[in-house]
């Protein structure tokens, strides 16, 4: 027996981690975005891939398992699929290799199982080379859709505005909250405190353009959030603010900023820099 020889081969071709010491995000392809929302809602190109994976795997469970003729089955539709595949987005062609995926399935009609690790191995690389090269760019532009359409109300200026804009008015009013506190003008972080809060509170209008539960929305902007902003009003309205008080508040306000900035705004960089 040589159970476990084939599933080497077969790790190779499904492989997410690579090791490097450079990642390059490559702009992906104009033809790609026939297979992702707005356009499709079927994720076709991701789907092959799936099948790929679970047919490559199929062809190493069967082999272990002495059932040569279901794991030729299974090698034929890898290859039904790759070569499917290898057409569906023209840029990228030459990462496919149709000989190998024939010969892939050449060894397995062998029943050589050296002949269909060494073959397996080689189809395998041709799944990571372009792994390698695209798919952590694919998933950053093709898995989140683009905050660059969304606008918000801004309840200061009664105008509605991007996403971006709006964060920068969020952020100056906060940033001017904390100089005036700095410098004792009192009146000053008064008015700047309060359009902080009421642009922080507004923030909650924008969740339900892309989210449909409201716990995906309650995880960032909880009570917490809440609590922290009203604390911030209250303290604001003293006659002599507790400025440790305040900047403490700030403090919580800001971890979920950056929480929300974790999930949402490394994607949106990335879009961007490809929008340009
Ligand atoms: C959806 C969750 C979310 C929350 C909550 C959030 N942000 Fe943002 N923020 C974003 C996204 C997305 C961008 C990128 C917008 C773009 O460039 O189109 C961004 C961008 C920014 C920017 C850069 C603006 C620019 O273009 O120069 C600042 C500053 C900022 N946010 C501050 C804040 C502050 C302060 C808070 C909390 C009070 C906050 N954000 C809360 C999602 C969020
Ligand atoms: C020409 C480029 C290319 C080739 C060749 C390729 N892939 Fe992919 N693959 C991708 C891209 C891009 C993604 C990310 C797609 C996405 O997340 O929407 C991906 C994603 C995957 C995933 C899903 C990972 C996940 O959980 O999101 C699997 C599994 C996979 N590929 C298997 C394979 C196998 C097996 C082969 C070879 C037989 C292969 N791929 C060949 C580009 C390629
Ligand atoms: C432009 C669309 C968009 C907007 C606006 C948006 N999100 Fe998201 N959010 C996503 C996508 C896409 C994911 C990734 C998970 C997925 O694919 O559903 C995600 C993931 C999340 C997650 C983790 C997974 C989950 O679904 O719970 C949280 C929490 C979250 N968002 C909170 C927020 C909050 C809070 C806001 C408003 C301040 C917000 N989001 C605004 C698109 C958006």
């Amino acid at each position: 027996m040589k159970k476990g020889k084939v599933l080497l081969g077969v790790v190779v071709g499904a492989s997410l981690v690579f090791g490097a010491d450079k990642v390059v995000l490559k702009k992906p392809p104009e033809s790609l975005k026939k297979y992702y929302p707005p356009k499709s809602q079927k994720f076709e190109f991701l789907s092959n891939m799936y099948s790929m994976s679970t047919s490559f795997y199929a062809v190493n469970l069967n082999i272990n398992e002495g059932k040569w003729g279901k794991a030729l089955e299974w090698a034929e539709k890898l290859r039904d699929t790759y070569l499917e595949t290898s057409k569906m987005v023209p840029e990228w062609k030459d990462y496919f290799k149709p000989k190998l995926a024939e010969d892939f399935v050449k060894a397995v009609q062998s029943k050589n199982v050296d002949r269909v690790i060494e073959a397996s191995k080689k189809l395998g690389q041709t799944c990571s080379k372009c792994h390698q090269d695209n798919q952590i760019a694919v998933k950053l532009v093709f898995h989140f859709p683009s905050f660059d359409e969304i606008k918000l109300e801004d309840p200061i200026e009664f105008m509605e505005v991007k996403t971006s804009d709006y964060m920068k008015k969020l952020s100056n009013s906060m940033k001017a909250l904390k100089v005036y506190l700095t410098q004792g003008d009192i009146e000053m972080a008064q008015e700047a405190g309060t359009n902080f809060v009421e642009r922080a509170r507004g923030l909650r209008a924008m969740c339900s353009k892309c989210h449909t539960q409201k716990i995906s929305e309650e995880a960032i902007l909880g009570k917490a959030y809440e609590e922290a902003l009203a604390k911030i009003e209250e303290l604001l309205s003293a006659e002599k603010p507790n400025k440790e008080e305040i900047f403490k508040n700030l403090t919580l306000v800001g971890t979920t900023c950056t929480k929300c900035h974790n999930v949402h705004l490394i994607p949106e960089m990335v879009q961007e820099a490809f929008a340009k």
